[in-house]
């Protein structure tokens, strides 16, 4: 049987590499003791240079090798060393291996000096010089170096489960579960195969489901001549598993899948792997995503797995976290891990929450030499091994993303794909219309949306073979870089551009979904971002706080949702004129009151977006019924008043279109108003000036009952608003780490976005 180590803790580390730093007996004292996950250097939020983590850096751990691991396999697991990793035992280099987002190992079984103590270190490179992807040329992401994931040991028998790969085949009514297996048997011994489906009401592992009631049901044995014999070996079995549950978005059941060898003279278990799995069928058809055969519209968006301060070096928390916000606060069905795999910690929570999954290998447009190639054939075949037993991941992105065609490359990535993974198709990101399609799904970034036109082209626009699937994997990003502290407008268009390309997709029948650009705000090199190496293209900033465009994906979630896009303060805005403001949200209605007076219930039909289940919505009505009331005007005056209070408030008084002119004419002729009266009763009914503060109140209604209430009114505190993601910290793996989101707002709990006093947390 096998047992993990965890080998996170006690590292020594140094900013510089020496090569005298591998020899075991070197006196480390002097370099930092660090705990993985760590990055080679603590970066500012913002304006520092690229260059600040680039370099030739060192690791170092020392441990005893336990006589107890005499007579066993024993593999060391890098998860995350970016970017080439050359990794000395005892002073002897053993592996170099040149990707920074999939993991490797190191065989160390004939190399133990069991009892006495033992040196692992690593020269770890990270360099952007490096002819390795995604190098070679400009990227628009940092590329942080670091062990920046875990770090163990795993020991078993020599005689072991080198792999085990689980898919689906079948249809949903009659599904079945078929396992390939890797074996090594040095010895021969005589084994066979038994596996073992556990159900758990939550999916966690056995280990963690300590106190649920686990029921152990034998899915079959299996007896396969291959695997008796001495040496390595491969088989494949099949079971049935029609009494499953199927992994769906909205109800993902997981299994552990126990896979055992056992000994057929004593019954020994001999070797047990625990997967946890969700039994699901993905597939990109002509005309859009399937999940289990219904149809899904894939709605999702684009994450980078970097952190403000330390880059990639997260531990699982906040991983959990960001795959949390993705699919609950956002009511997200999908992420794409752009540009490269993210942790299993992060794809682990994508399977627990029903988060589906386009993960790809590592790359930005740029495709280097013909070393540079190998290695991201290498990649494709690292990620699709290391990662094809998530139920979450639906496609393998292998091509560098936004590369030229190169049918040769991608003719390899394909087929290795395919190979490793009958299960899963193919896409490869592209900026290319009709590019070389060597995949199985037309996988393009559409940036058409500027604001004034349409979301999104049509189908037959873009792809090369319109019979193959179609998958719009970004939009947005770069074309409205918007700043939390951008001006209302500017927010508010952010807003509004989201929700048209959600719309304009939602209204193409043969588009299998899409991914915005992009989750969160990211570091990123000179030639991108706004000066401040920051791209501000997120749907939330760096500390994962929303903008107002989070709204327009929120409302696909269970909570109760309302944005009011203003603030409604009209001197935030040029000629003080309000433009139009927009209100988001997932209530039956929206009643809009000014100091308590009702103006206007608003109701889903009334958005112009409308293909969306919950549109944004534009405020047309600051006055009401006020003049009726207020000034006792006759219906058919006030209207016209009204139209004309309206359509100046919205747009200022010097933009009126004949129609609302013709508007004021009439009210000038058939009822004898001046323009005095005009702007008293525009600075009584919709200015707001002097007086009592004005108060705007929306109330959201949800089966007749005010579900949430947004007050908009002058404020008069700050306070900070902070939510943490958990509350205990408990170590696992490696320390934990909570995430505190942290916002100044009124009393009102609006944001303030304009608020920039610093602010200090003091640890006990
Ligand atoms: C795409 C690219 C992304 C990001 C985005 C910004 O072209 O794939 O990495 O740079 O543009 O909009």
């Amino acid at each position: 049987m096998r047992t993990r180590y965890e080998l996170n803790d006690g590292w020594k580390f140094s900013d510089f590499f020496d090569e005298a730093m591998t020899a075991p007996d070197f006196d480390d004292q002097a370099m930092k003791t660090v705990r993985l996950p760590h990055t080679v250097r603590e970066t500012p939020f913002d304006y520092f240079d690229e260059s600040i983590y680039q370099m030739v850096s060192c690791y170092r751990k020392r441990f005893t090798v336990p006589e107890e691991w005499k007579g066993k396999k024993v593999v060391l697991t890098f998860e995350g060393a970016a970017h080439e990793a050359t990794v000395y035992w005892n002073g002897e280099a053993v592996t170099t291996h040149s990707c920074g987002y999939t993991s490797f190992t190191v065989d160390l079984t004939d190399r133990l000096n069991y009892g006495e103590d033992a040196v692992i270190a690593v020269r770890l490179d990270s360099r952007e010089s490096l002819n390795i992807p995604p190098f070679g040329f400009v990227i628009d992401y940092m590329t942080y170096g670091g062990l920046y994931r875990g770090v163990s040991i795993e020991v078993s028998d020599r005689t072991r489960l080198a792999d085990v790969f689980l898919r689906t085949e079948g249809t949903p009514v009659a599904p079945r579960l078929v396992t390939e297996i890797e074996t090594e048997n040095p010895d021969g011994r005589n084994v066979f195969v038994r596996q073992l489906l556990l159900e758990t009401s939550s999916g966690e592992s056995p280990e963690e489901a300590e106190g649920s009631v686990l029921t152990p049901r034998l899915l079959g044995t299996f007896y396969p001549d291959a695997i008796k014999r001495a040496g390595n070996a491969k088989a494949e079995f099949r079971c049935d598993v029609s009494h499953i549950r199927l992994w769906d978005v909205d109800r993902p059941d997981l299994y552990m899948i126990r896979t055992e060898l056992l000994d057929a003279a004593s019954l020994e278990v001999v070797d047990r792997v625990d997967i946890r799995y969700g039994f699901r069928f993905a597939e990109f058809r002509t005309d859009g995503f399937y999940l289990n055969d219904k149809k899904l519209r894939i709605v999702g968006l684009d994450r980078h797995q970097s952190y403000p301060y330390v880059g990639y070096a997260m531990p699982a928390s906040a991983q959990e976290t960001d795959a949390a916000i993705l699919k609950n606060e956002l009511g997200l069905n999908a992420v794409r891990t752009s540009h490269y795999p993210n942790a299993h910690s992060f794809i682990g929570a994508c399977d627990r929450l029903g988060l589906l999954v386009f993960t790809e290998i590592p790359g930005w447009q740029h495709i280097g030499d013909d070393a540079w190639k190998a290695q991201a054939v290498r990649n494709v075949e690292e990620m699709v091994r290391e990662y094809r037993n998530h139920p979450s991941i639906i496609l393998w992105g292998v091509r560098i993303n936004e590369s030229q065609d190169d049918d040769a490359l991608y003719a390899k990535t394909n087929e290795t794909a395919h190979r490793l993974d009958p299960s899963r198709q193919t896409g490869g990101v592209r900026f290319l219309k009709k590019s070389h399609l060597l995949e199985d799904v037309y996988t393009y970034n559409d940036f058409v949306h500027n604001g004034t036109n349409a979301g999104c082209e049509p189908k037959k626009n873009v792809t090369s073979d319109v019979s193959k699937p179609y998958l719009i994997t970004e939009y947005n990003g770069h074309m409205f870089p918007t700043k939390t502290f951008d001006d209302e407008e500017h927010r508010r268009d952010h807003l509004l551009r989201h929700a048209r390309v959600l719309n304009d997709v939602a209204g193409e029948e043969d588009i299998a979904g899409s991914f915005g650009w992009v989750f969160a705000d990211y570091n990123t090199h000179r030639d991108f971002g706004s000066g401040d190496r920051i791209c501000y293209h997120g749907v939330l900033d760096m500390f994962r706080n929303a903008k107002p465009a989070a709204s327009v994906y929120a409302v696909r979630g269970k909570e109760n949702v309302l944005e009011v896009s203003s603030s409604m303060d009209i001197g935030e805005h040029p000629a003080s004129n309000r433009g139009v403001v927009w209100i988001v949200t997932n209530a039956d209605s929206v009643r809009m009151y000014k100091n308590d007076r009702l103006l206007k219930e608003y109701f889903p039909k009334d958005s112009p977006y409308k293909n969306l289940a919950h549109g944004p919505i534009a405020v047309d009505d600051l006055v009401g019924d006020a003049l009726i009331e207020g000034e006792h005007f006759k219906p058919a005056q006030a209207a016209a008043v009204k139209d004309l209070m309206n359509y100046s408030a919205l747009y200022g008084w010097d933009k009126l279109p004949p129609k609302i002119m013709a508007k004021a004419a009439k009210c000038m002729a058939l009822y004898h108003m001046t323009m005095a009266d005009a702007v008293r009763l525009y600075n009584k009914y919709v200015g707001d000036w002097g007086g009592s503060a004005t108060v705007y109140r929306f109330d959201a209604v949800k089966d007749g009952k005010v579900v949430k209430t947004v007050r908009k009114c002058p404020f008069t505190k700050v306070f900070l608003e902070v939510r943490p993601d958990r509350t205990d910290l408990v170590e696992r793996e490696t320390y934990d780490v909570a995430s505190l989101r942290i916002r100044a707002v009124d009393e009102n709990g609006n944001l303030l976005p304009y608020f920039n006093e610093p602010v200090s947390v003091i640890p006990e």
